[in-house]
């Protein structure tokens, strides 16, 4: 596999048991399982169509006995199991806050968590940082003209007393310590100007300078190395 969004995932897997929600073409389970990161993997999916697709190429891949397939919304009906990472990517932050919400295992179990998410970061990680989870590493990776930041965390039961900041909702704890991290910071902090922009537009002048003020912040990570916000 030479995706560097999914290498990127697996790199943030622990050993054990994984499963991977929204599987798709399945290639990620099999990179987990093939690579020796994972002895197993569940690799689920919502739909019939994709995990038709994942079956075959498991398959193909002679891993039938190590990862099993199943049509399930979520984590529904999973739990347990010796469960030790689960991985939901490429799919919106709300999705994936839903997902999780929705599993109360996780937090049982503190199951390293491993989410990347498409769009929405900023509700994922407002989710995570209002319900107990704490982020233990970021992994930005640029993959073809898209840069995204994989997350991970654990269920730690902390909930920060303090409101979370927006810089921190756009851009986590990436660093600029990459190439592919500087990107990440760069395009976060344009994001946070662009709707900047268009609150002054619409007159919301002291909502605005929020945003710009935090697209300083994040700016200035570009020039702090090894900066933090938590
Ligand atoms: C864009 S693909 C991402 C595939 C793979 N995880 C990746 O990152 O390359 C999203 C996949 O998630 C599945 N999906 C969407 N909503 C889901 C849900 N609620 N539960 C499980 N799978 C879901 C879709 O059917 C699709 O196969």
């Amino acid at each position: 596999m030479n995706d560097r969004r999914l290498l990127a995932c697996a790199a943030l897997c622990k050993p054990g048991r994984a499963v991977d929600v929204g599987t798709d073409h399945g290639y990620l389970a099999i990179h987990l399982v093939k690579s020796g990161i994972c002895e197993s993997c569940i690799a689920c999916d919502i739909n019939e169509a994709p995990l038709k697709s994942a079956e075959r190429n498991i398959l193909d891949a002679g891993l039938s006995d190590r990862i099993e397939t199943r049509l399930t919304d979520g984590l529904d009906g999973i739990g347990g199991e010796g469960i030790t990472n689960v991985i939901i990517a490429g799919m919106g932050g709300e999705l994936i806050a839903d997902i999780i919400s929705r599993a109360e295992w996780l937090k049982t179990q503190r199951v390293n968590l491993v989410l990347q998410p498409m769009t929405k970061w900023d509700h994922l990680r407002q989710y995570l940082w209002g319900n107990g989870f704490t982020v233990t590493a970021e992994a930005p990776c640029a993959e073809g003209k898209f840069v995204y930041s994989v997350i991970q965390a654990v269920y730690s039961g902390e909930r920060p007393t303090e409101d979370c900041d927006l810089s921190y909702l756009y851009a986590g704890l990436v660093t600029a310590e990459t190439p592919d991290g500087r990107e990440y910071l760069l395009r976060q902090a344009s994001r946070l100007e662009t709707v900047g922009r268009g609150l002054i537009s619409a007159g919301k002048e002291e909502e605005a300078q929020k945003y710009i003020n935090a697209a300083e912040k994040v700016r200035s990570r570009l020039e702090v190395k090894g900066w933090n916000v938590r």
